[in-house]
């Protein structure tokens, strides 16, 4: 058997759902063509009843579009019945490093998508081996979500960490990418080696910086998905 680069994010995106999600708990939903696919896993188990009582947070418009087609009952992180907290979230990631530290965002979710990591009790991220890296950084750039007027005081301020920013631009309207959040995007590559977590945190005390792509220390256990059928799952632990 050889699976299409397609076959392969549904095969792992189920594989998740199957694997973490139970009847009765609050689920971080990501994005991406990845995560579509837990999305819909989630939607036909609902469905079908074989899940009851789930509460979903959408990580993006485009996840909470596909919830809203499927009938999966959204919440956001402040309401009541989720009140901060939810068992388990399921996303996709552009890298993973050997110590399970991950670059996302892009799909310009990344405030929501880490928003919502940092206050589950379980992530689970679901991958294919494109997504496997030596190091972060370098082959895809880090993601940093600026706010609009701080676009070149950030820009200068990641330069002198080393980094090369580039506004990410919209397509098929012109100008820059604006998030959910009425934010821009400065897609960050670093020529030189850096340590993840002490990155995540420097990017961060720049001023007009919201978010950074780099998610370090949420132990996630990560699914990677083979073109051979075959499901691989690596722990930090
Ligand atoms: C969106 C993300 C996605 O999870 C990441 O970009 C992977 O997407 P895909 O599964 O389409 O490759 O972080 O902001």
């Amino acid at each position: 058997m050889s699976l299409d680069t397609t076959a392969v994010k549904e095969l792992v995106g189920q594989h998740a759902v199957d694997e973490l999600v139970r009847s009765g708990m609050k689920v971080g939903l990501g994005t991406g063509s990845t995560a579509v696919w837990a999305v819909r896993r989630l939607g036909r188990l609902l469905q079908e009843g074989s899940l009851r009582d789930i509460l979903a947070v959408a990580t993006s418009s485009q996840t909470e579009m596909e919830c809203q087609k499927l009938g999966i009952p959204l919440r956001n992180m402040n309401d009541p019945e989720i009140d901060g907290r939810i068992d388990v979230v399921i996303d996709g990631a552009d890298e993973v490093d050997p110590q399970l530290n991950l670059t996302k965002g892009g799909g310009g979710a990344l405030l929501r998508e880490k928003v919502v990591a940092y206050a589950a009790g379980r992530v689970g991220i679901i991958t294919d081996p494109s997504k496997i890296a030596d190091r972060l950084g370098l082959n895809f750039p880090v993601p940093v979500e600026v706010v609009p007027m701080a676009r070149l005081p950030v820009t200068r301020s990641l330069e002198a960490i080393g980094g090369k920013p580039e506004v990410r631009m919209a397509q098929r309207k012109m100008g820059a990418v604006i998030t959910d959040n009425g934010n821009i995007l400065l897609d960050v590559t670093f020529p030189e080696p850096f340590d993840p977590p002490l990155m995540e945190r420097r990017i961060n005390e720049i001023p007009g910086v919201v978010e950074n792509g780099l998610f370090c220390g949420i132990e996630p256990v990560v699914y990677v998905g083979k073109e051979s059928g075959e499901v691989e799952t690596r722990t930090a632990r």
